[in-house]
């Protein structure tokens, strides 16, 4: 055997070994990058995959390349070598030159020269890529094509392995579970979710709330240097999460107090450093927030028990709610007007509203899933109108507006019927948590970030027959 042949054999020796190992994606497949490196005696690699999307890549495993680098920014899977997402083994010799490059500028720090790229297919379909770099020039030869297209192959069976273990671990899960009270997103019997490294849990149940909502995201796509020292990078920032649709960077924090506060001292770095870059910080309350929202909690014993303080009187909401009313029927006179409400908390607003109303109106009710009922991992619609909207004046109706991810799958949903107009109606406005920015036509009351219940509005389907909205202890 000649001594490429040898470093082949003995790449695949270890491919093999790493895969059949109990070790964790991240690793395993990082693992696989190495030996692929040293089986082409080349400079690094990655693995990527396509998120649900299909618009941008996200590095599951990466071998040989600095931090940096390999979180210079989101992945735009057309703009970075879309040809390989196409089905083609692609060769570059000059990466810093190639106008597929989508951070050349990048590429020249790392000192990158030429690259080769396969696809990664599974059942016929392209799920992602594997790519394998070098610092010196170089033309990439038939055997060495082959030998990327087999690390290909291998990767996709092994990544079909993880998801059905995964899989096969939430099956087991959610029938012990069964019997127990939910306390977190994670313990739902979901759909695995993508093969992604998170630091801490609440990552990955964020990450489940997002996937729920079909709001795309990716995990620290980049780094942000904060300070330099002679060219150096001294401090650093990788936010946990980007939206793409949104242009928007979240940071999680659960941790103490002294950790929170050196978060702010770096997302107001940042923001100074990077004045076009949007980024927020999420702290602990305003998931523990978001899980209440599910239920996540327990209620108290009577009515009232739970509720620590008043927000809004019974009078105040009715004064309010007749003043709504009578605006949107001078806004809509003379046409046709359907309201639509989201059940089931929108109940006693709706009811109000439309008692109030001086003009004819049609309403009609949509029920969608939320996480705690849910099977599957995204939202779908439990009751659909029962009535046509296309060309008609539709008024949609919520008891509050949160983050902004139901209201704004709604509007989704039906600004696609085709109606003449499609306006947006809310009792309770929580602005200071909307993560994505939906226009609002008419608001009851601006509230707090507290999590409100009375007045329609629940928690784990307890507190909806309280005339007024208090807010839990
Ligand atoms: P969003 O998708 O985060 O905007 O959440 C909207 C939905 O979450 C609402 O329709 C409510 O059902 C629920 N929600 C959000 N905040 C509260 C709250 O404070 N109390 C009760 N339900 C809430
Ligand atoms: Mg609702």
């Amino acid at each position: 055997m000649d001594e490429k042949e040898n470093r082949y054999a003995l790449a695949f020796k270890q491919i093999a070994r790493i895969i059949n190992s109990p070790l964790p994606v991240k690793k395993m497949v990082s693992g696989v990058c190495a030996s692929a490196t040293r089986g082409l005696q080349a400079a690094g690699c990655t693995v990527m995959l396509l998120n649900p999307q299909k618009e941008y890549l996200d590095i599951i495993g990466a071998y040989g390349l600095s931090d940096m680098y390999l979180r210079k920014g989101p992945i735009n899977a057309r703009k970075s070598y879309g040809d390989i997402l196409e089905g083609a083994t692609v060769a570059v010799d000059d990466v810093q030159l190639d106008k597929r490059t989508q951070y050349p500028e990048q590429a020249v720090k790392e000192n990158l020269k030429s690259l080769l790229g396969a696809p990664i297919r599974q059942k016929g379909e392209v799920i992602g890529e594997v790519r394998l770099y070098t610092r010196v020039k170089r033309r990439f030869k038939p055997h060495e094509k082959d030998f990327l297209v087999t690390v290909a192959n291998i990767l996709a069976v092994t990544l079909e392995k993880i998801e059905l273990n995964q899989y096969l671990n939430k099956q087991h899960e959610s029938n012990i579970s069964q019997q127990k009270k939910l306390t977190s997103f994670s313990d739902l019997p979901m759909r695995p979710i993508r093969p992604m490294n998170f630091g801490h849990p609440s990552e990955e149940e964020f990450a489940r709330l997002l996937d729920f909502y079909q709001v795309e995201w990716l995990y620290e796509p980049r780094s942000f240097p904060l300070s330099t020292d002679n060219g150096r990078i001294t401090e650093m920032f990788t936010p946990d999460f980007y939206l793409p649709e949104i242009n928007l960077f979240l940071e999680l924090t659960t941790a103490r107090q002294s950790l929170i506060t050196e978060k702010n001292h770096k997302v107001r770095k940042l923001k100074e450093l990077y004045p076009d870059i949007n980024i927020r910080l999420l702290n602990k309350s305003d998931y523990l927030k978001l899980f209440a929202k599910y239920g996540f909690i327990t209620p108290g014993e009577n009515k009232m028990t739970g509720i620590g303080r008043l927000l809004l009187s019974k009078t105040q909401i009715q004064r309010r709610v007749k003043l709504l009313a009578k605006q949107i029927s001078r806004d809509y006179q003379g046409r046709e007007l359907i309201m639509v409400g989201i059940l089931k908390g929108v109940l006693c607003f709706m009811s109000d509203l439309m008692l109030n109303m001086s003009i004819p109106v049609v309403i009609d009710f949509m029920a969608i899933s939320t996480l705690d009922q849910q099977v599957d991992s995204a939202v779908q619609i439990l009751k659909d109108l029962d009535t046509e909207i296309g060309n008609k004046h539709v008024l949609m109706v919520e008891d509050i507006v949160d983050t902004g991810m139901t209201l704004n799958y709604v509007l989704n949903y039906l600004s696609a019927r085709n109606p003449a107009s499609l306006k947006v109606c809310t009792l309770l406005d929580k602005r200071v948590r909307r993560l994505i920015d939906v226009h609002i036509d008419y608001v009851g009351f601006e509230v707090p970030d507290e999590f409100v219940v009375g007045y329609g509005l629940d928690v784990a389907g307890k507190y909806r027959n309280l005339p007024d909205i208090g807010i839990l202890e």
